[in-house]
């Protein structure tokens, strides 16, 4: 049997990281015996560039034939004025609506060889990992109506919050169902004291708590969420949150892991005959600062490939192995630049890819 899996680099760094991360995906299938079909296709920025489309209709196809999608990042300045529909980034938010990708997994740990260049105490984050379930089709990023217009000579532009109840169910579902496997804590995160779409999904939550003894709900307002995320990160287990709170979170999360280059992402539909479609890609963006530099650090991407293991391909061990050789290189003092303090010698993409595929080998 062979796994399809399309890779789409996208722009930025996207392009860099995924190279890295396919080697390991590749190297994987080589040592495990299993055969692995990698098509490569453009989105983002690149396609927009080439087809005037972000997602031009033969990519979105290839995706959907797909057993998994790997994607770097989307965007790019140069689209910056571009209509929302036009630009490179919804390529990523029509794959996840089109492919009903309404799951969002981010993993959040922290590296006990990281602690010591935390910006923040060593007793403050150590043990972290937090399991960020973050809706992914829904809310103000999809709502409408949405626009920009001139009112009576004034200009005003808009976007909708809206959750349907449905929406809340399934994606409390996989919260709980993620909490009852960990440590049996769910934290919702809404706007409640603000806004009706949050009361709605705090209400939802609820009812879904129910059928869930085993596992313990508490609500959590999203700003003081932002402040307990990094005063008491070892609280949290499981944080199940909106499309927008989630986006915003999960990045300020990343500082606790260490660095953005290191967070991965899994995002996932419905199961359906035992299979599970899943798109993996970086946390992280195109990071323009250092695109083109074989600066970018490639773990985030490499780390994606493991969670496409896991929950796409059925091969648990095989993303053990990965987080295992990815640890086995931070514990080694690999670092690319954004793990070191300034003046500090770091290594580049390439070179920490080069790492973990020797990890790897080690391994065996
Ligand atoms: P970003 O995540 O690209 O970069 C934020 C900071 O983190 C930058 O200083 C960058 O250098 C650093 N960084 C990010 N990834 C890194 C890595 N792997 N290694 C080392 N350092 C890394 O966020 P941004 O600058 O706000 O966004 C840039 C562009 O990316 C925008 O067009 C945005 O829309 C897009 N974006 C895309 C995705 C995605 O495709 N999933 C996610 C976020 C942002
Ligand atoms: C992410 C990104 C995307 C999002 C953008 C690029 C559309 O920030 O995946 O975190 O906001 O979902
Ligand atoms: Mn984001």
């Amino acid at each position: 049997m062979t796994h399809v899996i399309v890779a789409l680099p996208g722009d930025g760094i996207g392009p860099e990281v995924i190279a890295a991360a396919v080697e390991v995906l590749k190297w994987c299938g080589r040592h495990h015996g299993l055969e692995l079909e990698v098509r490569t296709f453009p989105a983002g920025g690149t396609a927009l560039e080439r087809y005037g489309d972000p997602l031009p209709d033969f990519v979105l196809a290839a995706c959907r034939e797909a057993d998994a999608i790997l994607v770097g990042a989307a965007g790019d300045s140069r689209f910056d004025s571009n209509p929302a529909r036009m630009r490179p980034e919804q390529a990523l938010l029509r794959l996840r609506k089109e492919l009903g990708l309404y799951t969002n997994l981010r993993p959040v740990k922290t590296h006990p060889s990281l602690l010591d260049t935390s910006p923040f105490k060593k007793s403050i984050i150590e043990n972290v990992d937090i399991m960020i379930v973050r809706e992914l089709t829904g809310g103000i990023y999809f709502g409408e109506p949405r626009g920009t217009e001139r009112r009576s000579g004034v200009r005003c532009a808009y976007n909708m919050e809206i959750y349907h109840d449905y929406e809340i169910e399934r994606i409390a579902r996989v919260a709980f169902q993620l909490a009852g496997e960990r440590s049996r804590l769910v934290t919702s995160v809404d706007k409640s004291n603000v806004m009706e779409s949050s009361l709605l999904w705090r209400t939802v939550v609820e009812e879904v708590a129910l059928e869930y003894p085993g596992v313990e709900l508490e609500h959590m307002l999203v700003d003081n969420c932002s402040m307990q995320l990094i005063s008491r990160p070892r609280h949290f287990d499981v944080l199940l949150s909106t499309n927008l709170f989630g986006d915003i979170l999960s990045d300020e999360a990343a500082v606790l892991a260490g660095s953005i280059g290191l967070l991965p992402s899994a995002s996932l539909g419905a199961p359906a005959e035992g299979v599970r479609k899943g798109l993996y890609e970086p946390v992280h963006g195109t990071a323009p600062d250092i695109a083109g530099r074989g600066q970018a650090n490639p773990l985030a991407a490499i780390s994606s490939v493991a969670l496409m293991f896991r929950y796409s391909l059925g091969r648990e061990d095989i993303a053990r192995r990965i987080d295992a050789a990815v640890e086995t290189c931070l514990l080694q003092g690999h670092r690319t630049a954004d793990l070191v303090s300034a003046g500090e010698g770091a290594m580049g993409t390439r070179a920490m890819a080069a790492r973990v595929l020797e990890a790897l080998e080690v391994g065996l």
